[in-house]
């Protein structure tokens, strides 16, 4: 549970997301239309409201599997050191795959998930994150795709948590905390 107060001010409307996604869908369906073996990868916790909408808006056959890597805790800086918690159910190698993140930051935790990925021999990969801070990062990583560029702001909602609170929330808040006013 957040120990110190803030409030939430939003910064990505639900309906800007929303478009955002239909823009992406067209890419992303352009890229694996010639496919019938996509397999649509999810980083838990935080892709879980965008991987629900982008499949939906994805017009193609897609299998959904999960992994899920440990990152932040329960404060609002990166470990750097990206473990795994869940592996992927089922089998990759010789499919093509879409990774599905919800932020990069310092690009520690996509680089690792994309190595682990890569290492077992999918036929084709590529990389979706929903937001981006670009200027955070510490490691040479880039998703193929990228809903938003943001600033370097702790941001919650649409499945993106602080201290696992918030990520109900429809649209994509900046956290401001009480105390630094
Ligand atoms: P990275 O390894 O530093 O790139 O961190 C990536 C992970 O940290 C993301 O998948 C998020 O789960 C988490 N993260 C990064 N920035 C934020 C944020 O602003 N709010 C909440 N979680 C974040
Ligand atoms: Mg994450």
């Amino acid at each position: 549970m957040p120990t110190r107060p803030y409030v939430i001010d939003q910064l990505i409307s639900a309906k800007s997301i929303a478009a955002r996604i239909e823009e992406l869908c067209h890419e992303i369906h352009d890229e694996f239309r010639d496919t019938d073996k996509l397999v649509v990868v999810g980083l838990l916790r935080g892709s879980f409201v965008f991987i629900a909408d982008l499949v939906r808006e994805l017009d193609l056959p897609v299998e959904v599997d999960f992994i899920e890597a440990s990152s932040y805790g329960n404060s609002t800086e990166s470990s750097r050191e990206v473990r795994i918690l869940k592996d992927l159910r089922g089998e990759i190698h010789d499919r093509d795959v879409l990774l599905v993140e919800d932020i990069v930051d310092t690009g520690y935790t996509l680089k690792h998930v994309i190595g682990l990925i890569k290492a077992k021999g999918p036929a084709r990969m590529k990389t979706i994150a929903l937001l981006d801070k670009p200027s955070r990062r510490e490691v040479d990583v880039r998703a193929d795709w990228t809903g938003f560029e943001i600033p370097d702001e702790f941001v919650v909602g649409y499945g993106i948590d602080f201290a696992q609170r918030n990520r109900n929330l429809p649209f994509i808040g900046k956290v401001r905390f009480l105390e630094e006013e």
